[in-house]
């Protein structure tokens, strides 16, 4: 691997454990002011020194990112639709290699839609950009399985992250489900999971527990974190369970302790 590709990935897999906490505040690109990123730079300050790497759009880091904060940034580079619309699938790339360059990002980031009516055309933009993260050593990952009606077996997403991977994706992003070792032991790139729709705390610890267990290097989370009660605690219990081995059972521990009790009683 070229050195530039190498020291641009080790931002977001940490070399020493392999693992990853990756900040997701993207969900404005098709969402709009999504509950949580209302103001996103004041959501994710705090957050920031919890977090290996912040996936966002260039809107969004230009105006809100201090340049001198040096979080390995992972850029989103595809959108072109919005809730408004049934169907997600139908996007195309949305900013260019030179831009992303400028930005000194650590990753570029597209969705592909797999079984959807703009299979073809997000796996070639997606391949495309490929080519460009080659040219120029930035790595490129891959988006898997948003939206409504994808059904997240394994089935499914074992061929959604599989073609990812095999089209050259450096990481992979996709969703836990029954199965998961499946999903992972397919995909010959690292996969880390999104977290979804806000859930209980001590689920989401289960979610990551399961998923780093099953075998992904880590997380690519955010409503999880940013629209808890307790963001900034949450996001510490999530990184002890990717970093330091802690299981579920003990991030839970460490978030009641972190909020003094808080989270039994208000839970
Ligand atoms: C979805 O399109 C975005 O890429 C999000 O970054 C992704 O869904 C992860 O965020 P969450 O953990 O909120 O699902």
């Amino acid at each position: 691997m070229d050195w530039g590709m190498k020291n641009r990935l080790a931002g977001i897999i940490t070399p020493a454990s392999g693992r990853c906490v990756m900040l997701a505040i993207d969900h404005g690109y098709f969402q709009g002011p999504t509950t949580g990123l209302e103001q996103p730079g004041e959501t994710v300050k705090p957050l920031l020194p919890y977090a290996d790497s912040l996936m966002l759009t260039r809107g969004v880091l230009r105006n809100v990112i201090d340049a001198n904060n040096r979080i390995p940034i992972v850029l989103r580079v595809s959108g072109g639709t919005s809730i408004l619309k049934d169907d997600l699938s139908n996007e195309e790339r949305t900013v260019s290699v030179e831009d992303a360059l400028r930005l000194n990002v650590s990753a570029m980031a597209m969705s592909i839609f797999v079984g959807s009516e703009n299979e073809k055309q997000t796996l070639k933009s997606f391949s495309d950009l490929c080519d460009d993260g080659q040219k120029y050593g930035i790595p490129v990952l891959a988006v898997t399985a948003v939206g409504k009606e994808m059904a997240r077996d394994a089935r499914y997403l074992g061929l959604a992250t599989r073609i990812a991977a095999e089209l050259g994706a450096a990481v992979v992003k996709t969703y836990f489900c029954d199965g998961f070792e499946k999903v992972v032991a397919g995909c010959p790139a690292p996969v880390v999971i999104a977290g979804g729709k806000k859930i209980p705390e001590r689920d989401a610890l289960k979610l990551a527990y399961s998923a780093v267990g099953a075998g992904a290097v880590g997380v690519d989370m955010g409503r999880n974190i940013f629209q808890s009660k307790w963001p900034v605690e949450m996001i510490q219990c999530v990184r002890s369970i990717v970093h330091d081995g802690k299981t579920d059972a003990q991030a839970w521990d460490m978030l009641n302790e972190l909020t003094n009790e808080a989270v039994q009683s208000g839970s």
